[in-house]
């Protein structure tokens, strides 16, 4: 089984393009996969607990369990809007994950990773994080990005991480020899080793409840809840039926594991790199057990941070609105590499819409079909032999490996030669002067069927990025075939095959 997923998002705020871009992304890999013909659990939800949202409440006047209701609903609205074809829904104050969570607590307790201590120290409200004096900038003090420090002494649960940072240090160097690094793109192993290099020091599992109280109860000291990200990054095992209390079920559990989970570069270090492996380590997973991280860059704004204090958030729900689901989709997917940062644009999130898909895709569906139907009547006769039948496989065989390697942007660009291939052909053959000629038949015939076969490819190699485009295309070109594939082989349109009528499916923007 392949078993992918999205970070889950915080419900202190709203969703944004960072949020949608994740969560597209992540979706396009799972089809993709699903295309192969693989059995895939994708899991995607939301993060309700902790300190900020706990403020965002108190803030509005309203109990946090209403105000992260709220916010759900608009998270969950918006990914039924964008096409995420999510498998379960993970939402941590969901009883099941509050139960595993506790459990896990429990199993550490009890095998001795915890201890209790007395601490001092400064403490950052927006971070949720004691700090020390390597968080300092060169002027000593605690910069920005800290929001309020504040001086804190408090008894707390710390886990004892550091005694796992040689095991973590051997694991990452074994997995990138045996080809199945812990984290890509490869550039960010060095990152994750350098970190896992200077770990020293425990983590703070728990806050005492006089300071937070909206979280998950520690099930050996009712005066405390978890650390928000212990609760976070625990959804990844308890929403894929994950349960340590002895004697429960684990089959579909194992069935599923390990994940790929798929994060932007901000909580590599120290979350996903050190606290998860160290956690499920600590709870008796096996390194091969221990997931992988496909690791994305950001959507920045004119080189920018988006924040909300620069007011400069992008929001997915408008875009989509305004130009289309197909139009942020295809921008998002195919106008960043994979793992690097890009600046969003609206007008090019225009322009990419109105070349790519309604020039390039949408011309060549709309000639293609209406030229088999004023030549033809629609229907088709089968060719065995085509001069785009080489080219087709090459770039099919391209995209796969491409999608293989996360790169969708890449892929795209192999679809998307296909596309333009068949635009040249047309005009090359010139269909429209072959119709004059009635020795031209047979010739007429070879490119409306070859026409006709690169279109039925490609809405395969598109059903990743644009679902319901691609479903679109199928059903005017009436092939039902499974959506695999193995169908990208050559010729699978029947002699005599009759396509349906050309309706345009990307009108132009503006
Ligand atoms: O970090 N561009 O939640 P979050 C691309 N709850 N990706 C972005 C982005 C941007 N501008 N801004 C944020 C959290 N992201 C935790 C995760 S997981 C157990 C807990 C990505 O709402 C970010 O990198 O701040 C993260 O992967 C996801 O959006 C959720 O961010
Ligand atoms: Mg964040």
């Amino acid at each position: 089984m392949f078993f992918i997923t999205t970070a889950i998002d915080y419900t202190n705020g709203v969703p944004h393009i960072g949020h949608a871009y994740e969560k597209v992304l992540t979706d396009a890999i799972a089809r993709y996969r699903r295309l192969k013909g693989e059995e895939v659990f994708f899991l995607t939800g939301v993060d309700q607990h902790g300190q900020k949202v706990q403020q965002s409440a108190q803030k509005q006047g309203v109990a946090p369990a209403d105000f992260v209701a709220g916010v759900t609903e608009k998270f969950l609205a918006l990914w039924r809007k964008l096409d995420i074809s999510n498998d379960a829904w993970a939402a941590t104050t969901d009883p099941l994950h509050k139960h595993c969570v506790r459990a896990m607590l429990r199993l550490l307790w009890e095998n001795g990773d915890f201890y209790k201590a007395a601490r001092a120290g400064h403490y950052s409200v927006r971070q949720e994080q004691f700090l020390t004096d390597k968080e300092r900038g060169p002027d000593g003090e605690f910069g920005p990005e800290w929001g309020e420090v504040v001086l804190i002494e408090e008894e707390n649960y710390y886990f004892r991480l550091a005694r796992h940072r040689q095991w973590l240090l051997d694991l990452i160097d074994a997995r990138s020899a045996a080809g199945r690094p812990l984290v890509t793109p490869e550039f960010r192993v060095a990152e994750l080793r350098n970190a896992v290099e200077k770990l020293a020091g425990d983590l703070c599992i728990s806050r005492p409840k006089s300071r937070l109280e909206w979280g998950i109860e520690l099930p050996f000291d009712e005066n405390f809840v978890t650390y928000v990200w212990f609760d976070a990054l625990s959804n990844y095992a308890s929403f894929a039926g994950y349960d340590p209390t002895p004697g429960a079920d684990q089959s579909l559990f194992r069935s599923r594991w390990p994940a790929l989970h798929v994060i932007g570069k901000d909580i590599l270090v120290p979350p996903h790199g050190i606290y998860w492996p160290i956690m499920l380590k600590a709870c008796g997973f096996a390194d091969d057990d221990i997931p992988s991280l496909l690791v994305h860059g950001w959507w920045n704004i004119a080189g920018e941070k988006m924040s909300k204090s620069e007011g400069n958030i992008v929001d997915p729900d408008a875009l989509a609105d305004t130009f289309g689901v197909p139009a942020l989709r295809h921008y998002l997917l195919a106008d960043i590499a994979i793992g690097r940062d890009a600046d969003f644009s609206e007008e090019r999130l225009v322009q990419r819409y109105n070349t790519d898909l309604a020039n390039s895709l949408g011309n060549l569906l709309n000639r293609s079909l209406s030229m088999a139907k004023r030549y033809r009547a629609g229907s088709l006769r089968r060719q065995p032999d085509s001069p785009l039948a080489g080219f087709v496989a090459e770039k099919v065989a391209a995209y796969s490996l491409r999608m293989d390697a996360f790169d969708t942007q890449g892929a795209i660009g192999s679809a998307w030669e296909i596309i333009a291939r068949c635009n040249a052909y047309v005009e090359e053959s010139a269909p429209w002067q072959l119709a004059k000629d009635p020795e031209a038949a047979g010739r007429l015939d070879g490119v409306l069927y070859s026409l006709a076969e690169a279109i039925r490819i490609v809405s395969i190699l598109i059903s990743p990025f644009l679902p319901a485009p691609a479903a679109a295309i199928r059903a005017q070109l009436a092939w039902d075939g499974p959506l695999h594939m193995d169908q990208c082989a050559w010729g699978l349109l029947a002699d005599g095959h009759r396509l349906g009528d050309p309706v345009p499916v990307f009108p132009r923007i503006g």
